[in-house]
């Protein structure tokens, strides 16, 4: 592991935390919550992995509004009855040196499953149809945008009253934000709409209001589908450029693949055992290179690709695997 991995257990500071060491357990969907709080089995859940030594540990999602209920047992962040229980999340996790962030969630038209069984009414940026879940949502008029956007602030303010580290903005697999960057599904003839900046305005909105409603310490990273495996999907060059565009307001970037909307692209929310590991790292290093580089996102994938293969091969041993 040491040889394969040689900065595995190496500190890494982002922004005003030192992760004791590289490894993350990236949010997932315990199915624990009850009445959409954090309880004493997730609590018990994540101090277990806390204890096992992870230095970074991603909660999962957190809903940011009503219209963020995805499935009944969402956690919700919508009320100032979460902070206790994120209170004693945090503190279980930071007693063994972990830090601790949590997902902000809207799905937008992604929603399979409301608490009372019945066909739940889902909100996008446009009336345009989802595949997987058979879903019609309602176009987001400006006032919901802006509820919305506050409703992200108000979560962010609430967990970092209960101590968490920071955050990671849900912009993958499909959600809500990556619905307003898709030209194929937002259809809008608002401000919300057109090139790359107005397409980005929601999640622009969303990462100020996010600082705004914190501190300068508080960690904000967005999560994105550096490929959406999908026809009507975000493409690499679309999701890269956003990348680039978005880097001032991010403390980091943590890229996936896939799409909820359909079940080819849903294939890639938990990649099954046929596929292999670390099946991604190309994107991941192509992503890399352009943030680090601030090559335009318009310079080919394969071409930017083709100049880190070749300086790959021709680093010296000891400086590959650099992580950060
Ligand atoms: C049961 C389960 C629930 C998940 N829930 C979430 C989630 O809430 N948010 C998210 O961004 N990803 C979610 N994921 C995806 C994981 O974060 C991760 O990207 C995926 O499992 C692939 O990583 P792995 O190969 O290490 O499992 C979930 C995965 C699983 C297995």
């Amino acid at each position: 592991m040491q040889t394969a991995f040689p900065h595995l257990f190496e500190p890494l500071q982002i922004r005003g935390k030192r992760l004791k060491n590289r490894i993350m357990s990236t949010g997932h969907d315990t199915c624990l919550p009850t009445d959409n709080l954090v309880n004493d089995k997730l609590i018990a859940y994540q101090r277990d992995r806390a204890a096992g030594g992870v230095g970074l540990i991603v909660l999962q999602v957190a809903g940011v509004h009503d219209s963020a209920r995805y499935t009944s047992h969402v956690l919700m962040a919508t009320d100032d009855a979460c902070i206790d229980g994120y209170r004693q999340l945090a503190e279980a996790c930071h007693a063994h040196g972990t830090v601790v962030l949590s997902q902000l969630f809207h799905p937008g038209r992604e929603i399979m499953e409301s608490a009372d069984g019945l066909l739940a009414v889902a909100y996008s940026a446009s009336s345009e149809h989802n595949e997987r879940f058979r879903v019609m949502p309602r176009a987001l008029d400006q006032a919901m945008i802006d509820e919305i956007v506050k409703g992200y602030a108000s979560a962010a303010r609430r967990l970092h009253q209960a101590g968490l580290d920071g955050v990671e903005v849900v912009a993958s697999h499909g959600y809500l934000p990556a619905q307003f960057l898709n030209p194929r599904v937002n259809l809008r003839s608002d401000g919300y709409n057109g090139e790359l900046e107005q397409r980005l305005r929601f999640l622009r909105e969303v990462l100020a209001a996010v600082r705004a409603a914190t501190d300068e310490q508080f960690i904000i990273g967005l999560r994105i589908s550096a490929d959406e495996r999908d026809s009507q999907g975000l493409s690499e060059d679309e999701s890269l450029a956003a990348a680039v565009a978005l880097q001032g307001q991010l403390d980091y970037l943590h890229i996936v693949a896939g799409t909820s909307a359909s079940l080819g692209g849903a294939v890639h929310i938990v990649p099954p055992m046929a596929i292999e590991p670390a099946y991604l790292a190309r994107e991941a290093a192509t992503f890399k290179l352009s943030l680090k580089t601030g090559w335009p996102a318009s310079w080919p994938a394969w071409w930017k690709c083709g100049v880190l293969a070749t300086a790959w091969r021709r680093a010296p041993p000891k400086k590959r695997f650099t992580t950060a």
